[in-house]
C-alpha cells in the first residue's frame, strides 16, 4: 500500500493483515522495552491542522516506538500562522526528505491533494468531513479483540453522522469485515444518500436493543454553520446512549472526545461495557502497523528506497529489541 488516504484503499484482507500486525505490535507493547528497529533511518512528519490529543499522540508515539525520526507540527505555532500555504508547507516539509507524512486537516480531500506535492507516503489522519481511516482501523482491531469477528454482528452508529469523517470510515471498515451498519441520530444529522455506502437508517433509537454495539458520535459543533438540532438538552433526550436505553450485554464505543453527559452519560461512559478506553489503546498499535504497511510491508514506496541499504529493517525484525 503506497498511502492511507481512505478505506477504499483496503480490501478485508488487507484490514485484517493491519489489524494481525497491531497484534504482534500489542505484544512488544507489553515488554519491558517497548522499542522496535522497524523504521530505523526513517523520517515521519505529522502535520496537524486541526487539534487532536488521541490520533497525534498515539502516531507520535508509534513513529517512536518503531525507532523513526519524527517531526511533529501543528499549525498554531508553525508559519501557517503567518499565512504559509498548504502547499508551500508541504513543498518546504518535503525537501527534509521525509518517508511518511500523516495529515489531519479541516479540507475534504487534502490528504490526496498533497500526494502529488511530495513522493512521501502519505497517511490520512482525518480531512473535514470525509474520511478517518486510521480511526476506523482501530475500531475494527478493538472490536476483533473483543468478539474475535465481526460477520453478522449488528453495528449502530448514534449521533452527529452528517460532519464525522469517523462515521464513513467505519460504515466502510465494518461493511468490508461482514457487520451490518445502521446509522441513527435526528434527520438533520444524517445525510442524504449514506445508504449508498453500505448501511441501514434510522432516525429514532426505538430499535437500537438489536445492535451488539453501538457506536456514539461527537455533536460537531465546529463544523456546524447553523442549527441541526433544536438544542443539546433536547438531542440528549432523544437520543443520548445511557443505561435507560441501552442493555449490559451491548458494547459501547465512540472515538473521543466525548461531550459528557450530551451523546453518552457519563455511567454508560464510565461502564463495563465501554470500550473507550480499549479503542485509545488500539490506536497506537494500529498506527504502528499503519506506518508499518507503508514503509516496510511488501510493495515498495518509490524506487530507490525501502531497500535493504534505506534501514527499514525487515518484517522478522519486528520482535528485535532496537
Ligand atoms: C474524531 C475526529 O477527529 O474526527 N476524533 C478522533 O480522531 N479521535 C472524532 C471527533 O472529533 O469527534
Amino acid at each position: 500500500m503506497r498511502h492511507l488516504l481512505s478505506i477504499e484503499d483496503l480490501d478485508r484482507a488487507g484490514i485484517e493483515r493491519i489489524c494481525e500486525r497491531a497484534r504482534s505490535f500489542a505484544d512488544v507493547a507489553r515488554r519491558d522495552i517497548k522499542k522496535v528497529p522497524t523504521l530505523r533511518g526513517r523520517t515521519v512528519v505529522n502535520l496537524f491542522y486541526e487539534s487532536s490529543t488521541r490520533t497525534s499522540s498515539s502516531f507520535e508515539l508509534a513513529a517512536k516506538r518503531l525507532s523513526a525520526d519524527l517531526v511533529s507540527i501543528k499549525s498554531a505555532g508553525s508559519s501557517v500562522d503567518k499565512g504559509e500555504s498548504l502547499q508551500d508547507t508541504v513543498a518546504t516539509l518535503t525537501a527534509l526528505g521525509p518517508d511518511a507524512i500523516v495529515i489531519r486537516a479541516p479540507h475534504a480531500g487534502a490528504a490526496q491533494l498533497i500526494t502529488g506535492w511530495t513522493d512521501a507516503a502519505v497517511i490520512n489522519a482525518g480531512d473535514g468531513k470525509h474520511e478517518h481511516p486510521t480511526q476506523a482501523l482501530l475500531d475494527v482491531h478493538t472490536l476483533l479483540e473483543h468478539l474475535g469477528r465481526l460477520d453478522g454482528k449488528r453495528i449502530w452508529i448514534v449521533g452527529d453522522v452528517l460532519h464525522s469523517r469517523v462515521a464513513r470510515s467505519c460504515i466502510r471498515a465494518f461493511g468490508l469485515m461482514g457487520a451490518e451498519v445502521t446509522v441513527a441520530g435526528p434527520p438533520t444529522l444524517i445525510p442524504r444518500g449514506i445508504e449508498e455506502l453500505g448501511c441501514a437508517v434510522s432516525y429514532t433509537l426505538d430499535d437500537i436493543g438489536e445492535a451488539d454495539v453501538v457506536y456514539g458520535l461527537r455533536m460537531q459543533r465546529e463544523r456546524m454553520n447553523g442549527s441541526f438540532v433544536p438544542s443539546l438538552r433536547e438531542y440528549a433526550i432523544h437520543y443520548q446512549l445511557n443505561s435507560r436505553r441501552l442493555n449490559p450485554r451491548q458494547l459501547v464505543m465512540h472515538p473521543g472526545p466525548v461531550n459528557r453527559g450530551i451523546e453518552i452519560s457519563p455511567e454508560t461512559m464510565d461502564g463495563p461495557s465501554s470500550l473507550i478506553t480499549s479503542q485509545v489503546a488500539s490506536g497506537l498499535v494500529v498506527r504502528m502497523a499503519v506506518l508499518y504497511e507503508v514503509l516496510a510491508g511488501g510493495e515498495r514506496p518509490r524506487s530507490g528506497r525501502g531497500d535493504a541499504s534505506s534501514g527499514a529493517t525487515s518484517p522478522a525484525s519486528i520482535g528485535e529489541p532496537a
